[in-house]
């Protein structure tokens, strides 16, 4: 393996390791291009395209390529979400992580036509999960893995989609398990519980203010009730 000059967190470390070996893969948002480096770096046999809408992480993104002598294999480009991706790219994995749930969703749903040829989405929302999860399932991507992480004080969850595999969602847990996470829901450690008792005392928060309103939204608070409901009884089983 190469000599990297930087230590690359333990969440990226965890979302790199859902891409195969030999992966030709395209990293989006992908800021000093570390991500790309570290799987570069460790397989000769991986390329990646990093994509970078902003032009100082563009820049830096560029220099870590270059410092690492991985330029024939990692190639950056500025520009807008999966528009940066070609078809001749013949992009097989698309890893965007660091982003909330909302972005991550837009950026796939305006880069739609890119995805043909994309079997894996290793995607890593910091925020809403949940919107992620109900998209990959709207559009026939499969749900095949699902980790849940914390460094540094921050919890994180990665989402693993492919274009085929055996779906994890059952009749009538389906709301229950977009929000939770079908796999992370089958597996509770002690990150799930940390991650939904913070969330659950902020939803109690919340509802507690919106009952206070001059003219409470009866039905949001009646869907957050329930929410809280399946947050409570999760947590019970601790
Ligand atoms: C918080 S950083 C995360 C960087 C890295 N992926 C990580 O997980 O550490 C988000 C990066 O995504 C970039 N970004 C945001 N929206 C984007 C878009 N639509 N297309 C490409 N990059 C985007 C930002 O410029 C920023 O560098």
């Amino acid at each position: 393996m190469e000599q990297l000059n930087f230590k690359l967190s333990k969440r990226l470390i965890d979302v790199a390791n859902f891409l195969p070996a030999g992966a030709t893969f395209a990293d989006i948002g992908s800021d000093h291009a570390y991500l790309p480096c570290y799987v570069c770096a460790q397989d000769p046999s991986a390329t990646a395209i990093a994509g970078e809408v902003n032009q100082g992480p563009f820049d830096s993104a560029r220099a870590t390529v270059r410092m690492h002598g991985l330029t024939e294999r990692i190639t950056v480009r500025l520009g807008d979400g999966l528009d940066v991706l070609e078809q001749a790219d013949d992009i097989k994995q698309i890893v965007i992580a660091g982003m909330g749930g909302g972005l991550i969703k837009q950026i796939l749903a305006d880069g739609k036509a890119k995805l043909e040829t994309v079997y894996r989405l290793i995607l890593q929302p910091n925020v809403n999960a949940r919107k992620l999860r109900i998209w990959l399932h709207e559009e026939g991507f499969v749900l095949t893995a699902e980790q849940i992480l914390e460094e540094n004080g921050h919890i994180y969850e990665i989402l693993v989609a492919d274009r085929e595999g055996t779906g994890p969602y059952e009749e009538g847990l389906l709301e229950r398990q977009f929000l939770f996470g079908p796999y992370l829901l089958k597996n509770k450690t002690p990150v799930f519980y940390r991650k939904w008792r913070k969330e659950a005392d902020k939803l109690r928060h919340i509802i507690g203010q919106m009952e206070q309103a001059t003219h409470p939204d009866a039905e949001r608070i009646d869907q957050f009730k329930q929410e809280l409901a399946w947050m409570e009884e999760e947590l019970s089983h601790e």
